[in-house]
């Protein structure tokens, strides 16, 4: 079975990722992951794919980490395998990447979301950090990227505790971007996808990439790595194209260039 679906072209230049493994809510095993690396791999490369939506089904975006996978392993056989140093690929992925989370979103399974560029719920969503509850700590990014999303006190809280928290809790933490209703989620969020993926691709991926230098670069050289993005775009065709279609109070027609 394959564990990743991948759909180029659900609309023009958005593909949608999803995780299929519902059976066991889609927990994450290493076949999932790497599955999920080398499709973004393939994504990256191909001209036609400028915005990806990683999704899982109504039940769940993921529901962690498989602790099935993992429960009987020892401290030395974790750190020797370091399975989630191959999660950092997916932070390394140039093109907007979009978490779209219905169901549950736990441990690992938060985690994977909130190492997209931003999250949209549907109402029916529960995100959570549970992994207090079973003995361990968030291992995938949480107590770094949940604290940066929420702030300390909040992220203490929900982290120490392990407690659920529904989709709308999330948005009004700053966490989650937008919530749509659940009759309608996948829609609402491909035309969102579609917005991004108008623009011009060239600037998008700047704009990403000095978005995250925010999380990991020092305030003054974050804003002499924008100015000099943001310099560079001047060499884009889109640039040309998007300020005089501004001027001649017209449509811009983007290449990509
Ligand atoms: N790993 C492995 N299997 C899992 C799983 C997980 N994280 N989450 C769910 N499953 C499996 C269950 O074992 C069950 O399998 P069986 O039918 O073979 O018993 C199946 O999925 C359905 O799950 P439930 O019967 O539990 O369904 P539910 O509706 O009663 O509850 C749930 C759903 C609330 C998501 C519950 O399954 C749950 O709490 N899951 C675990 C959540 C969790 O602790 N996640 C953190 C994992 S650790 C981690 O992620 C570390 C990290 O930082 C990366």
């Amino acid at each position: 079975m394959e564990l990743i679906k991948v759909t180029t072209e659900v609309v023009p230049h958005v593909a949608l990722v999803e995780i299929n493994r519902p059976k066991e809510m889609n927990a994450l095993n290493i076949q999932v992951i790497t599955e999920l690396v080398g499709a973004l791999k393939e994504m990256n490369s191909d001209d036609r794919v400028r915005v990806v939506v990683l999704t899982g089904n109504e039940q769940a975006f993921a529901a962690g980490a498989d602790i099935k996978q993992m429960a009987e392993k020892s401290e030395a056989e974790m750190t020797a395998s370091d399975e989630f140093r191959i999660w950092d690929e997916i932070t390394r992925f140039p093109k907007p990447l979009i978490a779209a989370v219905s169901g549950y979103a736990l441990g690992g399974g938060s985690e994977l979301a909130m190492m997209c560029d931003f999250i949209v719920a549907a109402d029916n969503a529960t995100f959570g950090q549970p992994e207090v509850k079973i003995g361990t700590i968030p291992g995938a990014g949480a107590t770094q990227r949940l604290t940066h999303a929420v702030g300390k006190s909040r992220a203490m809280e929900l982290m120490l505790t392990g407690r659920f928290f529904k989709a709308q809790e999330a948005f009004e933490a700053g966490m989650v971007a937008r919530v749509f209703p659940t009759s309608g989620f996948m829609e609402e969020v491909i035309k969102l996808a579609s917005e991004i993926a108008a623009r011009p691709p060239i600037a998008v991926q700047l704009a990403k990439r000095a978005i995250l230098d925010a999380y990991e670069m020092p305030l003054a050289k974050g804003l002499m790595e924008e100015r000099k993005k943001f310099y560079s775009t001047f060499s884009t065709l889109d640039q040309k194209e998007g300020m005089r279609a501004f001027l001649e109070k017209r449509k811009p027609n983007f290449t990509g260039q």
